[in-house]
């Protein structure tokens, strides 16, 4: 006689209705009741909780989910890139605990009316968390798909006044070469702090969010806890992690990729099957999980599948110029 399996529902069948629904039904079984209550709630568990539960309201547009399954929950945090905590896929979650994410503050700087330092905290408090579907491509040319909890930065940069001259926002993460491997024993070449960036039309694109959470948790760190930047149309090396600060400017930023080798990676890094990475062909990509036997080759999208959104803000660019 066989043992007696509990059944497990693999979370890639799970649509995100059910994982909101079991998410609300939970909060109710622990005595939540009122949306003003839930939300206040959201951000006490953002501040204190390590692993709690996270606050959150479905997807508000079509385009802001997907029919597409899930990444399973291991693959999402267990096959990254954070190359501050090691190179290989595996390093980040093994090396998570490197990543010290309490306390925690961002900088808003440069062209803005109200400039500071703010606590975590303070940067969250105001936003309403939202669940957002969103397919991850890496220019290695594999993917995933992701339910990431977050709220557009748009919001966010509205808070700090950007003046006229606020062209581009740059961002960078965290340095702290004491306890993160990768910038203690700097094998990678990257010049630390990892910086990223993106002209000011794409920050404010209804698209482009500021994460903290995934699967209904806040973001384990390998994923780029506390707050990280998702832009679902670009490169997976635009999404910076871990960030400790925005500055609004006039110039175009440098950006990590980009200085360490400026002919493989452009400062736009739009998903684009026409334009090959002079490494991998981006033609098609390894929707994970992949393996030899069943690679999951689908073909690539342009702008990732998210062309009837943004591809007016390329009009009348060369993208194989710009790339
Ligand atoms: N941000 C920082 N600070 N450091 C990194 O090494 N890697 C980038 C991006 N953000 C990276 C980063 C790359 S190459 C990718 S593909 C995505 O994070 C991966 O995000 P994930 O590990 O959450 O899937």
């Amino acid at each position: 006689m066989k043992p007696f399996k509990v059944p497990v529902v693999p979370a890639s069948t799970i649509t995100p209705e059910a994982i909101y629904q079991q998410r609300r039904t939970v909060l109710k079984a622990m005595g939540f009741t009122g949306l003003s209550a839930l939300l206040g709630q959201a951000f006490a568990n953002v501040a204190v909780a390590a692993d709690g539960p996270l606050l959150y309201r479905p997807a508000s547009a079509q385009a802001f989910t997907t029919s597409e399954a899930l990444t399973p929950f291991e693959h999402v945090s267990g096959y990254n890139n954070f190359y501050e905590l090691g190179m290989d896929k595996s390093d980040p979650s093994a090396n998570a605990a490197q990543l010290q994410t309490t306390p925690w503050s961002v900088a808003i700087e440069g062209e803005v009316g109200k400039p500071g330092v703010f606590t975590l905290e303070d940067i969250l408090k105001p936003h309403a968390l939202e669940e957002r579907i969103y397919r991850l491509r890496c220019v290695e040319a594999w993917s995933m798909v992701i339910p990431w909890i977050g709220f557009p930065l748009k919001d966010l940069l509205a808070r700090f006044e950007p003046t006229a001259k606020a062209k581009f926002v740059a961002f960078e993460s965290v340095f702290d070469p004491s306890h993160l491997i990768g910038q203690k024993n700097n094998t990678s070449g990257i010049h630390w702090p990892y910086v990223e960036g993106l002209r000011i039309d794409e920050a404010v694109h209804p698209l482009t969010i500021l994460a903290v959470g995934l699967y209904g948790k806040i973001l384990p760190n390998q994923n780029g806890a506390p707050l990280r930047l998702v832009v679902p149309w670009k490169y997976g090396f635009k999404s910076i992690k871990s960030i400790v600060k925005i500055r609004l400017q006039e110039t175009q930023p440098q950006t990590t990729w980009n200085l360490l080798a400026p002919r493989e990676y452009g400062f736009y890094a739009n998903v684009n099957p026409a334009v090959d990475h002079p490494r991998w062909s981006q033609q098609s990509e390894r929707r994970l999980p992949a393996s030899l036997l069943r690679p999951n080759r689908i073909p690539t999208q342009m702008f990732n599948g998210y062309q009837e959104q943004v591809a007016s803000l390329y009009n009348n660019m060369d993208l194989r110029v710009n790339f």
